[in-house]
């Protein structure tokens, strides 16, 4: 047992390690603790069903006297048969919110399926929905076939599944952990058979959603984004060590919003500075993917349904280019 495992060693959550049975500790991948959580990721190898859930009780039960909430995430099992083939995932995250996830993913998806790609987008932000929107398919509702959801065709060649092609806008969502996850899981297994990738928008952060993507999805690969700030390069840190802990691969961090174009005199700025994302990913050695370009046109193409990738100028290409460098990591990591 290593007791300089997880992330934050040394802090409080070796302190939390060592409440653990000695096996249940040599199980542990990653342990944070921060504002009275505790999250986990645990090697559950070997483990059946039940030595599972005897794992999580004890764990929940050694920990749940110390912070107000554990949250626990079982790796499969290595030597388990592969699941059912379907499309292999990306997961789009970040650590921080609002740093552009969403328009990348769309545009990621809409550049790639323009290359020729077969791709569809599913939008795991399950309380706030974005990709309806982004994609041009609000109003349009999923159906189900044999107990499992159609994607919703969109204009630019990629299906797409959302609460949004589910529930009435508006409508509050106040679900709680499992059935978050029940959602995710709906959206991810829905009839793909036509999607040879599928690129999966993440809310910001660590919590639920990401947890059941580690868990119960097993993504090919995590695209990571961030702005030049250093508040989102720092999250976009932890958004790494999450899926690296949790054995997902690192496709690479995009720079988003880097660099300002002003639509006036063409002067170019950097409102948030520049060139932070390429040096956090040379640090945490994973590849740097490029950087979008802080373009009010963006914006405002991707607030009316019409993806910047499926046009043509300097920023289709920007996202054609980041698309580009997706397909051959998927092709070389078969
Ligand atoms: N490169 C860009 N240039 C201009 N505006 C952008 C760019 N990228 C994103 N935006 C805008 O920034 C806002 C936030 O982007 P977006 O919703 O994609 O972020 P997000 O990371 O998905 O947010 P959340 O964490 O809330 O899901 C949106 O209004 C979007 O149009
Ligand atoms: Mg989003």
């Amino acid at each position: 047992m290593s007791s300089a495992e997880g992330l934050g060693a040394g802090t409080e959550s070796d302190d939390l390690k060592a409440l653990l049975r000695p096996e249940a500790a040599a199980r542990v991948q990653s342990l944070r603790a921060a504002d009275g959580r505790a999250t986990l990721v645990l090697d559950a190898t070997g483990l059946d069903a039940a030595a599972r859930a005897g794992l999580e009780a004890h764990v929940r039960d050694a920990l749940g006297g110390k912070v107000a909430e554990v949250r626990v995430a079982m790796m499969a099992d290595k030597t388990e048969p592969a699941p059912p083939k379907g499309p292999r995932i990306i997961a789009v995250g970040s650590g921080k919110g609002g740093v552009g996830k969403s328009t990348l993913s769309a545009n990621l998806a809409v550049a790639l399926a323009r290359m020729g790609r077969r791709v569809g987008l599913v939008d795991a932000d399950i309380y706030g929905p974005s990709q309806a929107r982004l994609l041009g398919t609000e109003g349009q509702r999923a159906t189900a076939h044999e107990g499992r959801l159609v994607p919703v065709e969109s204009r630019w060649g990629v299906p797409a599944l959302s609460m949004a092609h589910l529930s009435n806008a508006g409508q509050a969502i106040a679900w709680r952990g499992p059935k978050i996850s029940g959602a995710l899981l709906q959206l991810v297994e829905g009839h793909w058979e036509g999607a040879e990738v599928l690129i999966v928008d993440l809310p910001p952060g660590t919590g639920d959603v990401q947890l059941t993507m580690l868990q119960r999805c097993k993504p090919a690969g995590a695209v990571i984004v961030s702005t030049p700030q250093d508040l989102a390069l720092i999250d976009a840190t932890r958004a790494v060590e999450l899926f690296t802990k949790g054995g997902v691969p690192v496709v690479g961090v995009v720079e988003n919003m880097a660099g300002y174009a002003c639509p006036h005199c063409g002067e170019v700025s950097d409102p948030f500075g520049c060139g932070g994302a390429e040096a956090s990913a040379k640090e945490m050695d994973v590849p740097f993917l490029g950087r979008i370009p802080l373009d009010i046109a963006i914006r405002r193409e991707a607030d009316a349904g019409t993806p910047t990738a499926a046009g043509t100028g300097p920023q289709a290409e920007a996202f054609t280019g980041l698309a580009a460098q997706v397909a051959a990591w998927l092709d070389a990591n078969p």
